[in-house]
């Protein structure tokens, strides 16, 4: 596995300060994970979170016939708005669905997607796991940690790039893959994922490889809230390899069988009884 650096202490807007030091690079085969991080920051107290942010936490959770269901957008929404999920942002959720500051916190420090330190503009994602590290993965983020001088989480000085390491993002047929605000970079190469974090970085369109532009991480979460900005549809969905088997069952004349004559487990062990 790549050496990963430990996080550094984070100035107050969340920036690692300073060089990245030999002596902070963790033995091999150590990794930090999302759960070894430290938890919220309980003791941050300014929040961007006004009456109108409220009133769209409110509208989010009205769609659902069971508002606490509304929880993982409002999550998403308070991301958009404070750049991570704050202690503003986690009581105003439990005010408006009826739920306890520790239920809304529970949710938020268990799934990776919500950050408990601020994130910069954009949100630089490279999958870690077995096959994409095998694939090169492991060799693109550590390129990336020395091109950019921060080490996982952390974000580079001028607020704009935050360096994660992911699991798994489900795309493992385009490994290795790199996320930008959730967008993929199929394939990617060490050079590669730095030509893209030096374009954004210079304020450049970014296009995925599947087509979608990258837009900053506060669009990217206003939109997993659900509030549509139009691009649902920009780019293709998938890609050659996600269609090879498609392909390959055209070329041949197969096709799927019949539901109806798909005998089930149950089906079978009904019959043995
Ligand atoms: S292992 Fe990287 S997408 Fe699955």
């Amino acid at each position: 596995m790549a050496e990963l650096l430990e996080p550094r202490p984070q100035t107050p807007g969340g920036h690692a300060g300073g060089d990245v030091g030999s002596e902070e690079l963790v033995g091999h085969g150590e990794m930090k994970t999302y759960f070894d991080e430290p938890s919220l920051e309980y003791e941050v107290t300014e929040t961007l979170i006004d009456d109108g942010v409220r009133e769209e936490l409110a509208s989010i959770a009205a769609r659902y016939p069971q508002p606490r269901s509304a929880l993982l957008p409002m999550l998403h929404l308070v991301q958009s708005v404070e750049g991570r999920v704050t202690p503003a942002g986690i009581e105003a959720c439990a005010d408006l669905l009826g739920l306890s500051t520790a239920d809304v916190s529970g949710v938020a420090t268990f799934y990776t997607m919500y950050k408990r330190r601020p994130v910069g503009k954009y949100h630089v994602g490279v999958c870690t796991t077995s096959l994409c590290a095998v694939m090169g993965g492991d060799e693109v983020y550590s390129r990336l940690q020395e091109h950019l001088g921060i080490g996982n989480d952390e974000t580079t000085e001028d607020g704009a790039i935050t360096l994660e390491h992911l699991e798994c993002n489900a795309a493992c047929d385009m490994a290795p893959v790199m996320m930008v605000n959730w967008e993929f970079f199929d394939q990617t190469t060490p050079r590669r994922a730095c030509e893209v974090v030096d374009a954004l970085r210079a304020g450049e369109e970014v296009s995925a490889t599947r087509g979608a532009r990258v837009v900053t991480w506060q669009q990217a979460e206003r939109v997993l809230a659900g509030f549509p900005d139009g691009r649902a549809d920009e780019g293709p969905t998938s890609g050659p390899t996600s269609q090879l088997g498609l392909r390959i069952a055209g070329e041949r004349g197969w096709s799927a069988p019949d539901p109806a004559d798909v005998r089930t487990t149950d089906d079978s062990s009904e019959e043995t009884k």
